[in-house]
């Protein structure tokens, strides 16, 4: 008999929206404004490769620390397991109110077509993929802003230059397949703070998540 694996989460127990767009377009920002009212539990991959990366006792530390400094997307067996972890850790700690869905808001992944493919099918399928429209001269502004005190390693002009071009080569074409899947609500980074958040809401209430 063929050999079949399904994802560790249902659809009909979770929602997942994936949370895209270039390094310092304000996913982060953003995604303050969506668990507010909408209820969703926020994932950052970057945040939880960070805390592995200085986690006692983690065999993987000095390796995320290498990749994140170059810009480089870190093998996505670890970010699978520690975002697919946090899920679980939530629903047992925190699960949703009677009678509705667990959101996650999954930012900044997944990143390589291959999380995406292994996310979706070990972990649970997505239902909305949100993606913030950036020009890199914008996105390297604030990054350079952020960076005077993120005390990120990756936040310096050398860095950014190797995140953007790990986007462009690689993590684009991520949101241009989901976009084939018409799954993609693009909205323009440009704007300020507020004016960005009003077109984030047109655009996931325009796929059937209201405020909760
Ligand atoms: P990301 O998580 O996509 O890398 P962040 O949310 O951390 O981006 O935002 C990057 C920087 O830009 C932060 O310092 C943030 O305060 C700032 N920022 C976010 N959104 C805006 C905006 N719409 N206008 C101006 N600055 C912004
Ligand atoms: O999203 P954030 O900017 O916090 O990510 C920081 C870094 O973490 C990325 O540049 C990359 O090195 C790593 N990362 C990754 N895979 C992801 C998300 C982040 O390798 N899906
Ligand atoms: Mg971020």
């Amino acid at each position: 008999m063929a050999e079949s694996t399904s994802p560790r989460f249902s659809t009909n127990d979770v929602t997942v929206v994936f949370f895209l767009g270039g390094p310092g377009s304000g996913k982060g920002t953003q995604s303050a404004n969506l668990v507010k009212d909408y209820g969703f539990v926020h994932l950052s991959a970057g945040d939880l490769l960070r805390a592995e990366q200085v986690r006692e006792g983690s065999q993987y530390g000095d390796m995320i620390k290498t990749y994140i400094r170059e810009g480089k997307i870190v093998p996505m067996e670890v970010t699978v397991a520690l975002l697919s972890n946090a899920m679980a850790d939530s629903l047992a700690s925190s699960p949703p109110p009677a009678g509705t869905k667990a959101r996650f808001l999954i930012d900044g992944f997944p990143r390589k077509l291959d999380q995406a493919v292994f996310f979706e099918a070990t972990v649970c399928p997505s239902e909305v993929v949100l993606f913030l429209d950036c020009p890199e001269a914008v996105m390297e502004t604030r990054l350079l802003k952020r960076g005077e005190t993120s005390g990120r390693d990756d936040d310096n002009a050398e860095s950014i230059r190797k995140r953007f071009r790990t986007f462009v080569e690689t993590s684009m074409p991520v949101v241009d397949d989901f976009e084939k899947k018409g799954k993609v609500v693009k909205v323009q980074a440009t704007g300020s703070v507020e004016e960005v958040y009003a077109q984030v809401k047109t655009g996931i209430e325009a796929r059937n998540v209201h405020p909760r």
